[in-house]
């Protein structure tokens, strides 16, 4: 490995990303002399910012909002998460090539894997959302052989489309069908970005849920959304999005600094004191 590796994240905006305080975190905890950094880097100069990156001394790094697909045109190489899902979060070098990978649906499955062992066995999911986040989720739960999947979307257009993506037969609906969609899922997943502090609340009745349905958000701000509250007032197993968040930060790690970090508690307290 070069000596001192540097790997960055870079957004625009980006000063609000969490990933630094993570990985310091991880670099810290292995003594390891190297350093992450946050890069503002707007859309006109991404382009030049990534031909630069082994000239600047970088060995990878994380690409974020509005980068991401512009990361994926841009890599030589992609894994197959990245290619399924249309999206580059993750930069790395291998024998000189720059490869992408997506670790978002990789995060989600992890989170709910460590939080709730055998989550998956009933696999019956409903979605709520159609943007890039929801790619990333209906990417994983296929992965993990979910055979029933609704996606719930305010343009069904937008749900449609993904649900064409990924072979999903009928699983494209409206909000007006979450009442009867909520029957018989296992799992709940918000991927809207309502309920995130600033946007619209996310108002749904749970009632009719499946009693043992374990309820997601990958909103993390604030850490107990409005879906989550209510699903913890039903009694319904719930998991935040905080979780999906350090674990998508773990494969990163790995390819730059060969080393495989774990997500502890006293992590997450952190991120938590930074909110
Ligand atoms: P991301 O990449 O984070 O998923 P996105 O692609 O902008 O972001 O998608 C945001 C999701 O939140 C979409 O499903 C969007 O619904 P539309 O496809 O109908 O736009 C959903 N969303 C955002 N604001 C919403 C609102 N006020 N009511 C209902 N859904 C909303």
């Amino acid at each position: 490995m070069a000596d001192h590796p540097s790997a960055f994240v870079t957004g625009y905006p980006i000063r609000h990303s969490r990933s630094p305080l993570i990985h310091g975190y991880w670099l810290r905890q292995f003594g390891l002399d190297g350093s992450y950094r946050a890069v503002e880097v707007a859309p006109d100069a991404f382009e030049g910012f990534i031909r630069a990156l082994q000239d600047n001394g970088f060995v990878g790094g994380n690409v974020t909002i509005p980068h991401k697909e512009m990361a994926f045109s841009l890599c030589g190489k992609r894994d197959s998460a990245a290619d399924e899902i249309g999206a580059v979060n993750t930069l790395w070098f291998e024998n000189g090539i720059l490869r992408g990978g997506n670790t978002d649906a990789y995060g989600f499955l992890a989170n709910l894997d460590a939080l709730s062992p055998g989550w998956s066995e009933r696999r019956s999911a409903l979605v709520l959302g159609a943007g890039g986040a929801s790619r990333a989720v209906v990417f994983a739960l296929k992965q993990r052989g979910f055979t029933d999947i609704r996606i719930v979307n305010r343009t069904v257009a937008r749900a449609q489309e993904l649900a064409d993506r990924f072979g999903i037969a009928g699983g494209a609906h409206g909000w007006d069908a979450l009442p009867e969609l909520l029957k018989g899922a296992s799992l709940i997943v918000n991927t809207t970005s309502l309920g995130m502090s600033g946007k619209d609340e996310l108002v749904i009745d749970l009632t009719g849920a499946d009693s043992d349905a374990l309820v997601t958000d990958i909103v993390y701000v604030p850490l107990e959304t409005p879906l989550l509250r209510a699903a913890r007032s039903r009694g319904l197993q719930t998991a935040d999005g905080l979780g999906m968040l350090l674990h998508q930060a773990v494969p990163g790690f790995e390819h730059w600094f060969g080393k495989r970090p774990d997500v502890t508690a006293e992590l997450r307290n952190l991120v938590l004191a930074d909110m």
